[in-house]
C-alpha cells in the first residue's frame, strides 16, 4: 500500500539528486532523497500546511517501508526500521500523539517530505555544489559536538606559531566567536611586525591550511592591537535565520527610505542600509555565491509593512526562475516578471517615461526631488526599485538595453526610482564605464580572481570571502563591510508573497 505520494515536480527533483549534478551516483534508492526532504522539512519552525496533501500531478508513491524501513527486521549491521522514531518526532514537532493516529501520522510526513522536496527543488541548482548545499541546509547552526569541535578547532598556540613563520611576534589578546569565523584580537609588540603580518596573510592562510578561504584584517582602536577573522570550517558556522527578517523589519517600522536587511556583520550585529541612499546597487559573485537569496533579503525587506502606495517593484528576470515567483503581487510594477529582452526593453522604455513624468511634476509643485515633494505633501508617488536577475544573461542578447539602463542611473534618483542590478560575470564588458560611474552602491559576493573583486569594488577581497552569501557591501562608506547574508527560506518568500496577496 503506498503511503507517501509525489507529484511530477518531485519526480524531477528526486532525479536528480541522484544524477551525477547530485550526488554523483546512481547507487541510492529514490527513497532516500524522501529522508533528505523530510529531514530539510524538519528543520523549518512553521508547520507544512495542506498545499502538499494532493499531488497536482501524476508522480510516483512510497511505502512507509522505504521512507521510514517500518517493518524491516533490523540486525546487526544497524537500525533498520526507524518508524517509531519518525513518529516520536513528528509527535514532538506537531505536540500531538501520532502514535495513536496512523492516518494523521501519514498525512504530516507526507507534507513534510513533500515541503523538503520543494526546499530542494527551489533552493539547488544542479549546477551548484550539492554535498555544500546539503550541509548548508541540513546542519548549519546545529550545536557543536564539543569533543570533536575541540579537536578540529584552530588553538592559540598554533596561531602564535604560524604568525611566528612569518615573522610577526605577537600575543593574543581575545577571542571572539562570529557565525562563520573567529576573530582573534592581536597585540603587535613590534609596529614593524604590522607589515609582515599584511604581506602574509595568504601565508598564513596556508599554513593553517585554509584553502582558498582568507583571513581579513580589522583594524582596533587599541594601540597596536589588530584583528584577525579567521574563518572556521563549514560544519561549525551558524546559519543566519532569515526569519530574522520580519522581526528586523517590526523593529525599524516607518523609518523613511528603503532601508533593507541583508544580514548580520561578522560579530553578529544586524546590518542593514538604506537603498534609497545608495542609490543604486550592483550585485556580482559567481555562480552559488548567494547573488540570489541576497536579492530576495533585499525585496522582502521591501515587502514588509509597504503596501502598493509606498513602493511598486520591477521585475527583469531573463533566466525566468527566481523572480517569477513574485508574479501577481500588488507591489509589482507592471502587470508581468520582464522575461524577454523585448519585454525587459518595454519596460525600461516605461520606466523613464515615468521618471520624465515625474519631473515634470516636481516642477510643477516647486521641489527638487521625490522626498521634498512627500513631505511638504504635495505629491504622493511610490519609489520603484528595479531588480534584474542576471545583466550578463540580458546585455548578451541585446546590447541596447544599456543606454536605458545608464539613463536611469543617471537621473532616477531624484524622483524614486532605485537600480538593483546582479550578475555572475562582472567583467568590464557587462559593467561597462558608464554604468560603473552611475551605480554607486556595490555588492561583491565570493568571486573567481581578484580581477573581479576589482571590478565590483575597486579593491580586491571578494576573492578570498566564503561564498554561500558571505559578502563585501560597499555602500554610504569608503570601505567595504564584511556582512554574512541571512539564509532567506522559500518559506520566508512564500510567506511574504503570501502576506503581501493578502493585504492587497
Ligand atoms: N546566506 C546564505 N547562508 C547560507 N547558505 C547560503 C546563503 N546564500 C546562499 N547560500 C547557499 O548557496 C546556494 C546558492 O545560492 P544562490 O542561489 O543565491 O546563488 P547564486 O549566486 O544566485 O547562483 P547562480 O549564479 O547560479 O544563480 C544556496 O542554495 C545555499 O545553499
Ligand atoms: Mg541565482
Amino acid at each position: 500500500m503506498p503511503d507517501v505520494y509525489t507529484d511530477s515536480e518531485d519526480e524531477v527533483i528526486i532525479n536528480q539528486v541522484l544524477s551525477p549534478s547530485g550526488f554523483d551516483t546512481n547507487k541510492h534508492p529514490k527513497y532516500l532523497v524522501l529522508r533528505l526532504a523530510l529531514a530539510r522539512s524538519l528543520r523549518i519552525a512553521s508547520h507544512p500546511d495542506e498545499e502538499f496533501d494532493f499531488p497536482k500531478s501524476k508522480g510516483s508513491n512510497y511505502s512507509l517501508e522505504q521512507v521510514t524501513g517500518k517493518g524491516r527486521a533490523n540486525d546487526d549491521a544497524g537500525l533498520l526500521d526507524f518508524d517509531d522514531a519518525i513518529i516520536s518526532l513528528l509527535s514532538v514537532y506537531h505536540e500531538i500523539d501520532l502514535f495513536s493516529d496512523q492516518k494523521q501520522y501519514e498525512k504530516l510526513l507526507q507534507r513534510h517530505i513533500r515541503r523538503g522536496l520543494r526546499e530542494i527543488r527551489t533552493s539547488w541548482s544542479t549546477s551548484h555544489d550539492f554535498i555544500a548545499f546539503l550541509q548548508e541546509e541540513l546542519f548549519a547552526g546545529i550545536k557543536e559536538n564539543s569533543s570533536e569541535s575541540s579537536k578540529s578547532k584552530l588553538g592559540t598556540e598554533q596561531l602564535q606559531k604560524a604568525l611566528l613563520e612569518i615573522g610577526v611576534q605577537a600575543e593574543i589578546k581575545e577571542k571572539i566567536q562570529g557565525a562563520r569565523i573567529d576573530r582573534y584580537n592581536i597585540f603587535l609588540p613590534q609596529v614593524s611586525h604590522f607589515d609582515s603580518l599584511r604581506r602574509g596573510l595568504d601565508k598564513l592562510a596556508f599554513s593553517l591550511g585554509l584553502g582558498n578561504e582568507g583571513i581579513f584584517i580589522q583594524p582596533t582602536e587599541e594601540p597596536k592591537v589588530i584583528g584577525l577573522d579567521i574563518p572556521r570550517k563549514r560544519q561549525f558556522w551558524q546559519s543566519i535565520d532569515g526569519s530574522r527578517l520580519f522581526s528586523w523589519a517590526e523593529e525599524i517600522k516607518k523609518q523613511a527610505g528603503l532601508p533593507v536587511w541583508l544580514g548580520q556583520d561578522v560579530l553578529g550585529r544586524d546590518f542593514s542600509f538604506d537603498l534609497a541612499e545608495a542609490p543604486h546597487l550592483l550585485i556580482a559573485g559567481t555562480t552559488g555565491s548567494g547573488k540570489s537569496i541576497t536579492l530576495h533579503a533585499l525585496i522582502l525587506s521591501l515587502l514588509q509593512g509597504r503596501s502598493p502606495g509606498d513602493i511598486k517593484i520591477a521585475f527583469i528576470d531573463p533566466k525566468l526562475v527566481e523572480l517569477s515567483r513574485y508574479q501577481g503581487i500588488p507591489q509589482q510594477y507592471g502587470d508581468c516578471v520582464a522575461h524577454l529582452v523585448t519585454e525587459a526593453m518595454q519596460m525600461l522604455q516605461e520606466l523613464i517615461a515615468e521618471m520624465e513624468h515625474r519631473n515634470e511634476l516636481l516642477e510643477k509643485v516647486g521641489a527638487s526631488n521625490l522626498s521634498e515633494a512627500a513631505s511638504n505633501g504635495r505629491l504622493n508617488l511610490p519609489k520603484i526599485v528595479v531588480v534584474i536577475e542576471e545583466l550578463a544573461d540580458l546585455f548578451s542578447q541585446s546590447r541596447e538595453l544599456e543606454a536605458p539602463l545608464v539613463r536611469l542611473a543617471q537621473k532616477a534618483r531624484s524622483v524614486g526610482i532605485h537600480l538593483v542590478l546582479a550578475t555572475q560575470r562582472p567583467d568590464a564588458v557587462t559593467f561597462s564605464g558608464l554604468l560603473r560611474s552611475n551605480i554607486p552602491g556595490r555588492i561583491a559576493l565570493r568571486v573567481q580572481k581578484g580581477s573581479e573583486s576589482q571590478i565590483i569594488l575597486d579593491e580586491t577581497g571578494a576573492e578570498k570571502l566564503l561564498g554561500a552569501g558571505d559578502m563585501l557591501v560597499k555602500v554610504a562608506t569608503n570601505s567595504p563591510v564584511r556582512i554574512h547574508g541571512a539564509y532567506i527560506t522559500q518559506d520566508d518568500i512564500k510567506k511574504s508573497i503570501r502576506y503581501a496577496k493578502e493585504r492587497g
